[in-house]
């Protein structure tokens, strides 16, 4: 019974984590045919797709000038870091929970939450 349990957990784990991964929106077209997408400031060729790690932030560019803006990383959904401790924004985005008070040092029992 509590091996099932304890796996059913990890299932949702797993599904709640790869939602967080790959928060996408639909996002529309800037103007009558458009030669390219632009999404804050940054510009993609139609057809492609571009991750920009600035704004950590990948966008898919339609042939119609319509686009899909995902979060990527800190940027993908939210989480609530344990007392004491923040999530900062690590090498290409990635989602880093360190001590508040030593950014040095990570903590290790995030719970995620998807916002
Ligand atoms: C992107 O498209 C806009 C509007 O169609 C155009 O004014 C601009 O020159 C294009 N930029 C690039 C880099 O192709
Ligand atoms: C984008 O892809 C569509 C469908 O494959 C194609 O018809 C269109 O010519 C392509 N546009 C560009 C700018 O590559």
């Amino acid at each position: 019974m509590e091996t099932t349990k304890a796996l059913s957990c990890a299932i949702m784990m797993c599904f709640l984590i790869h939602m967080a991964d790959s928060f996408c929106r639909p996002y529309p077209s800037t103007g009558n045919n458009p030669s390219n997408c632009t999404y804050k400031g940054v510009v993609v060729a139609l057809n492609s797709t571009h991750t920009d790690y600035n704004i950590c932030t990948e966008i898919t560019c339609q042939a119609d000038g319509s686009m899909f803006i995902c979060g990527i990383g800190i940027n993908a959904g939210r989480s609530l870091p344990p007392d004491g401790c923040v999530t900062i924004k690590g090498d290409k985005c990635e989602r880093k929970v360190v001590y508040a008070n030593d950014h040095t040092k990570e903590c290790h029992s995030m719970e995620p939450i998807l916002g």
